[in-house]
């Protein structure tokens, strides 16, 4: 059986894909949620929307941890029982990503010798003050399988001395995700209605919950400075951590500006409906890049670096960092440089055919790892 690891927003959307295939093709598996992500907007309903089965397991850890090493340690305790009850059924664990979820799902697993596969293998931001980037490094190197998303994904790992043959360019489950969504999401999602939007491209869409972003008082304020200075319509569904923070530092009344819609976080069929029609995208997600790249959004990222380093290289990203200038200079050249905006939205697709949850279930059934 194959154990799938999920605890965060992310991670549900890119393993659904994975899930999905096992259940189109009777394969067992046992879903285990860490409950690091928790509220209904940020957990239940991608369940719902995405018609994921309940996990087999719920942790329940969010909650209770609020620093990376209670958070991380609370939940190798509670995998470690869990893989320690299924150990004689469970041949693989599949984590995702870099979360602390990811860290605390490969951990647990492999020192129970339990095999490990990593879905989103090999990327590197390479600034390890990231507690990702860590997540990242940690995981890949202990994994058995690696599913790298792309060629330069494989690079970094075969850079690190991971072997060959234990690493497959898949392509990213990010795309399976879309493929399989967008259409329903046209069909269903009524959120430009509701937000009294006209449909193409008259607002932008800003996400922003990193780490070194809202929890660092200046960087969070520069990038309120420089909204404050965009004249367009712009929709921010605000990340529980970013809100938590703007209450913190004060900044709550600074976001309170006429062009800007602060909203709740919404589900994924509202939210790839409002990326697939907005003119452009400030984010500072990993998820969100690779997103605005396969659906042709110019993406202006709020960040010094990139694990993504494809969409840069593809012209469909731009580091913008948190330089107030440097962001209102680059949404002004968007918004009034057509030339420049079509080259943007021209970006090939870096991250495969949609078919990775497929390849990877495939993969694992050929070794006999199910
Ligand atoms: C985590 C991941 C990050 C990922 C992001 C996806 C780590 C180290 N970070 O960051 O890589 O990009 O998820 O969104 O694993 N909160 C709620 N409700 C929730 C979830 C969180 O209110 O459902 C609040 C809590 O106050 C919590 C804070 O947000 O303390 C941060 O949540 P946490 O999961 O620790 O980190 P994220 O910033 O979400
Ligand atoms: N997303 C969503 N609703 C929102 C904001 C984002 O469904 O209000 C989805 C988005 O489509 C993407 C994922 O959440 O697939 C990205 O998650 P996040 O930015 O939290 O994490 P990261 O990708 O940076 O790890």
């Amino acid at each position: 059986m194959i154990g799938i690891i999920v605890g965060t927003r992310p991670e549900i959307i890119k393993m659904s894909p994975i899930i999905v295939e096992c259940e189109k093709i009777g394969l067992e598996y046992l879903l285990i949620h860490t409950g690091q992500h928790y509220s209904y907007s940020m957990d239940k309903i991608f369940f719902e929307e995405l018609e994921l089965p309940a996990p087999h397991y719920m942790l329940n850890i969010g909650q209770k941890c609020s620093t990376q090493g209670a958070q991380t340690g609370e939940m190798i305790i509670g995998l470690e029982r869990i893989f320690l009850k299924e150990i004689k059924a469970l041949k693989i664990v599949l984590v995702e990503g870099d979360t602390n979820s990811t860290l605390a799902g490969a951990l647990a697993a492999v020192k129970l010798h339990i095999k490990v596969g990593h879905v989103e293998a090999g990327l590197r931001s390479f600034d390890r003050k990231m507690p990702e980037e860590i997540n990242r490094i940690l995981v890949d190197h202990i994994s058995n399988l690696l599913f790298a998303p792309t060629q330069k994904s494989e690079q970094n790992l075969l850079n690190e001395g991971i072997p060959k043959e234990n690493i497959f360019i898949t392509g990213n489950t990010i795309v399976d995700a879309i493929y399989r969504n967008l259409k329903i999401a046209k069909r269903k999602s009524k959120i430009i209605k509701e937000l009294n939007l006209r449909e193409e491209g008259e607002y932008i869409v800003l996400t922003l919950h990193r780490q070194e972003n809202v929890d660092v008082q200046h960087r969070f304020n520069n990038i309120i400075e420089a909204l404050k200075e965009i004249d367009f319509p712009i929709i921010f569904p605000i990340h529980p951590r970013t809100k938590k923070m703007a209450y913190k530092f004060n900044l709550l009344k600074k976001l309170d500006m006429g062009q800007l819609n602060l909203i709740e976080p919404v589900g994924y069929l509202d939210f790839l409906k409002l990326l697939e029609n907005s003119k452009l995208v400030l984010t500072d997600s990993g998820g969100v890049q690779e997103e605005a790249n396969i659906l042709n959004v110019p993406c202006l990222t709020l960040r010094d670096n990139t694990e993504r380093p494809e969409t840069i290289e593809m012209g469909a990203n731009y580091l913008v960092g948190v330089d107030k200038n440097k962001i209102v200079e680059m949404v002004s050249k968007i918004l009034n440089d057509k030339e420049f905006e079509r080259s943007m939205k021209n970006a090939m697709n870096p991250f495969g055919d949609g078919r990775a949850g497929e390849r990877i279930v495939g993969i694992l059934i050929k070794r006999d790892w199910v």
